[in-house]
């Protein structure tokens, strides 16, 4: 969890190898999500937010600045925001020009380069605020980031919440409550249930960018971990399970075939998925029942109209 271990990238790449190899044994193959943010997938993701399919980040962003006043009422001043998978410093900044009088800014970013760059940003725009960027997986928080004396606002913006099935989210959120401290808010970003057509286009765009993002996880996996998966060999797929109010991402073997992860063999028949990734999407009891099992209770929540997306506070 610190930005400037010398192990750092060996941990790393033990810690993704241990991750592929359980996530290709299983049945159906599915890996966790977080393994697509290396400097390439963060690049990806920044090009996926500028899409015209991909509507999350415009509409949060729109949301941010409409409901910003009412979020520094609510909110107040002294805080120190601590945000959770940052990506980039776009969110943080517009959260902290709304706010009165932030106490501090720290993110915990799983991307080292992109933990490094948000908190130069956010450092350049309040070169009076307290800032600070750790390199970190924010499900392992425990104890290990420290965070400073004032009152926390958590941040958890993008709907990354909707990467976590219900009881990992739930799991999530009580982490962060623990790590937030006494009188803590958390500020949770959660995209809303919405037509098939329009949450299939965000996945899957046409211009490809992210298929590329889905498949930068096997790029990566053939660099850091010296795999042979046949890139032409699978394709993207983006799917809404309207049961489980997920969209699902699968990387699809185009035929049988076999691929080598450091020294193991695993078999691929044609059409079988690699599940990559899922994006649940949330309806006002499915949030109140996360914010719940979470160890949380929904102060206020703010709606964006056109692409429906919720802004939710939290308090601990
Ligand atoms: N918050 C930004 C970025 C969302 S993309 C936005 O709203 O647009 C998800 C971000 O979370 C990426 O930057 C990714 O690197 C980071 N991330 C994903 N899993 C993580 C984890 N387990 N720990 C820390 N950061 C993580
Ligand atoms: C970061 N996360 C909330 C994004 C999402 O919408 O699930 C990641 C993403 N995957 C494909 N496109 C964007």
């Amino acid at each position: 969890m610190n930005e400037l271990s010398p192990l750092r990238p060996q941990l790393e790449r033990a810690l993704f190898l241990e991750d592929m190899v359980a996530g290709l044994s299983r049945t159906p193959k599915a890996t966790p999500p977080k393994w697509f943010y290396d400097a390439e997938g963060s690049a990806l993701f920044g090009e996926i937010t500028r899409l015209p399919e991909y509507y999350p980040t415009r509409t949060e962003m729109a949301l941010l600045d409409s409901a910003g006043p009412d979020i520094a009422v609510a909110v107040g001043p002294g805080r120190t925001v601590v945000e959770y998978g940052s990506g980039s410093a776009a969110k943080a900044v517009k959260l902290l020009s709304a706010l009165a009088a932030p106490a501090g800014y720290l993110c915990v970013e799983i991307d080292p380069g992109a933990a490094r760059a948000t908190a130069a940003e956010v450092a350049k725009v309040f070169p009076d605020l307290s800032v600070r960027g750790v390199a970190g997986d924010f499900t392992h928080l425990e104890g290990e980031v420290a965070v400073g004396k004032a009152p926390r606002l958590g941040f958890f913006p993008g709907s990354t919440i909707g990467n976590f099935p219900p009881e990992e989210a739930a799991r999530l959120l009580r982490t962060m409550r623990k790590h937030l401290g006494k009188g803590a808010q958390l500020l949770l970003g959660a995209d809303l249930i919405k037509d098939r057509a329009e949450l299939e286009a965000a996945y899957d765009d046409a211009a490809g960018v992210t298929a590329r993002f889905n498949k930068n996880l096997l790029v990566r996996a053939n660099r850091e971990l010296g795999a042979d998966f046949d890139l032409d060999a699978f394709d993207h797929r983006a799917v809404w399970n309207a049961e489980d109010a997920r969209v699902e991402m699968h990387l699809v073997s185009r035929k049988d075939q076999t691929a080598r992860v450091s020294g193991e063999t695993f078999a691929f028949a044609a059409g079988e998925t690699i599940h990559t990734e899922s994006s649940y999407k949330f309806d006002q009891a499915r949030l109140e029942a996360l914010a719940t099992a979470g160890g949380w209770r929904i102060e206020k929540t703010w709606i964006a109209p056109d692409h429906p997306f919720a802004l939710t506070l939290l308090a601990a």
